[in-house]
């Protein structure tokens, strides 16, 4: 993809501990119409390492990004957001190939996500996951263990059925 002038000033980075206000500002909107999920600002916290913040040349922040992992080859990315006025200019993509570098980089090769944007990921090499075999029974038993929210809707659990309605799981592979 071609970016304006305008996106390729824009810059990705690691999140800092001070970016956590500006990340959850961006997330509100969307867990409220149920498309992010919401978590506390502590989850933000612990999570911060697994978070990749866009920057306009001015250092505001126009859009975030996190790959969480879940097993040994596989992630997921959660809470892509670009800020409403930075739609439509290339910050989702620069944001999407930065985590799917960093996947490769610690060896994941598969990268899940869930999410209304099919037309996004699809473009990024996503494609619409069928069923659960993407993880081996095993893999599944294991991952049960977890108390994320988002592995439980990986799995695609009962008791978090009502947040995923209506969603798309997507998932690619990525070269290490
Ligand atoms: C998904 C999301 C992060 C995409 O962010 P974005 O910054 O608008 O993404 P991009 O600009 O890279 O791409 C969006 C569209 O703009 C177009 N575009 C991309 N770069 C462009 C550029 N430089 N100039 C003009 N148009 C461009 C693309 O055609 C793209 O179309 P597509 O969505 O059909 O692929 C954003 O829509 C969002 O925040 N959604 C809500 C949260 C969400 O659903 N997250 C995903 C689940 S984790």
């Amino acid at each position: 993809m071609t970016l304006t002038a305008q996106t390729a000033q824009v810059t990705v980075r690691r999140a800092r501990t001070s970016d956590v206000a500006k990340i959850r500002e961006m997330v509100a909107p969307l867990a409220e119409e149920r498309v992010l999920i919401a978590k506390e600002a502590v989850a933000y916290y612990e999570g911060l390492q697994e978070f990749r913040i866009a920057e306009d040349p001015a250092g505001n922040v126009v859009g975030c990004g996190a790959l969480h992992v879940m097993w040994e080859d596989l992630a997921e990315v959660r809470t892509l957001a670009t800020h409403p006025g930075w739609r439509g200019r290339g910050v989702g993509h620069i944001l999407l190939e930065q985590l799917l570098s960093d996947a490769a980089e610690i060896g994941v090769t598969r990268v899940f996500c869930l999410t209304f944007e099919v037309d996004f990921f699809k473009r990024h090499g996503f494609v619409v996951m069928e069923n659960q075999s993407a993880v081996d029974p095993e893999v599944y038993s294991e991952l049960l263990r977890s108390h994320d929210e988002g592995v439980a809707e990986f799995l695609d659990l009962a008791r978090v059925k009502p947040n995923t309605l209506g969603n798309t799981r997507m998932i690619r592979t990525v070269r290490a």
